[in-house]
């Protein structure tokens, strides 16, 4: 393999929505080769950015994938049963703290009855016990995958005071929860009042939030913001009826947009958001390719791989 070099790498950009990557790639190496149309096949480095594979050529012919986002499975999925195993990276930017927010916000909404003082307001009625809120400092928030999103959320719960667990694949113990426990032993010690899922799309987490893991609780928040295929949804009713999952905020679902006739939107007990989450800032995802282009070409090669095909995230 040559040296990576200005003059033997090719970057193909998926689409066009990526203008702002476009725009600094250009003017950080004015001589890049930079399109958005398939490669020739005779460059000596092949890079593509985007989070879709793109459908006119073979995305395991290239040597560097760089996914604009946080989730890797339409990537993934496209490179199952190739031989080749590009490196890939992708763009986190703020992705814990955007996602640490939005469960921040929809716990206090939550806890804080925001909805049902809006609907006392409206009655003139003045209900103090009813409108009374429950405190964050006072509930154990757990949090499925432990990796830097899950982190994000966890530091967000921990600046108001939450018990946060975590649960893994391996139970390895990481900053900032109090403790991390295998998703094999879920509950663990203690249940969660609050159950947050930033699990990605893998074989192994397909349905793995099903009935048995979903009525270990007990009158809690359960928020999605990994994503929807990792859901059993009838489990997710069955919990609802039965009290174990008092309300349900769902920001992913197995296929976006959601149906408009899914039970999701018209039941009062599920929140429904359109996936935005965490959604990838033009600016972090210009500025991750350009960091790691500028590594690449100083070492003269390729960056390491952040993604584990065999594990699929
Ligand atoms: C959003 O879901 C992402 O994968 O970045």
């Amino acid at each position: 393999m040559p040296d990576l070099t200005i003059a033997n790498v090719f970057v193909r950009l998926s689409d066009g929505n990526y203008p702002l990557v476009r725009e600094r790639l250009s003017s950080a190496f004015p001589d890049l080769m930079l399109s958005s149309e398939p490669s020739k096949g005779d460059e000596a480095f092949k890079v593509y950015v985007g989070y879709y594979p793109p459908q006119d050529e073979d995305i395991a012919s290239y040597d560097w994938i760089h996914i604009p986002a946080a989730g890797v499975d339409r990537i993934v999925a496209e490179l199952e049963g190739k031989a080749s195993t590009p490196v890939i990276t992708r763009t986190i930017g703020r992705m814990g703290e955007q996602i640490g927010e939005y469960c921040l916000a929809y716990a206090l909404a939550h806890y804080q009855k925001m909805a049902l003082r809006r609907e006392f307001e409206a009655e003139r009625n003045w209900w103090k016990k009813k409108a009374a809120p429950d405190h964050l400092f006072d509930k154990t928030v757990g949090i499925l995958g432990t990796g830097y999103i899950g982190q994000g959320i966890g530091r967000a719960f921990r600046a108001l005071g939450s018990a946060v667990i975590g649960y893994s694949r391996s139970g390895r113990p990481a900053d900032p929860f109090d403790s991390v426990h295998k998703l094999s032993d879920f509950p663990g010690p203690t249940t969660p009042d609050i159950l947050i899922s930033a699990l990605p799309w893998t074989a192994e987490t397909e349905g793995l939030i099903d009935a048995d893991l979903l009525s270990q609780l007990k009158d809690a928040v359960f928020i999605n913001i990994g994503r929807g295929a990792t859901l059993d949804e009838n489990a997710l009713k069955a919990a609802l009826d039965a009290g174990q999952v008092s309300h349900a905020i769902l920001d992913v679902f197995p296929k976006e947009p959601l149906a408009q006739e899914h039970w999701f939107w018209t039941d009062d007990r599920v929140t429904v958001t359109p996936h935005v989450s965490g959604l990838t800032r033009d600016v972090d995802a210009a500025d991750r390719i350009v960091d790691l282009l500028t590594s690449s070409l100083k070492t003269g090669s390729l960056p390491e791989t952040e993604v584990d095909l065999s594990l699929g995230y």
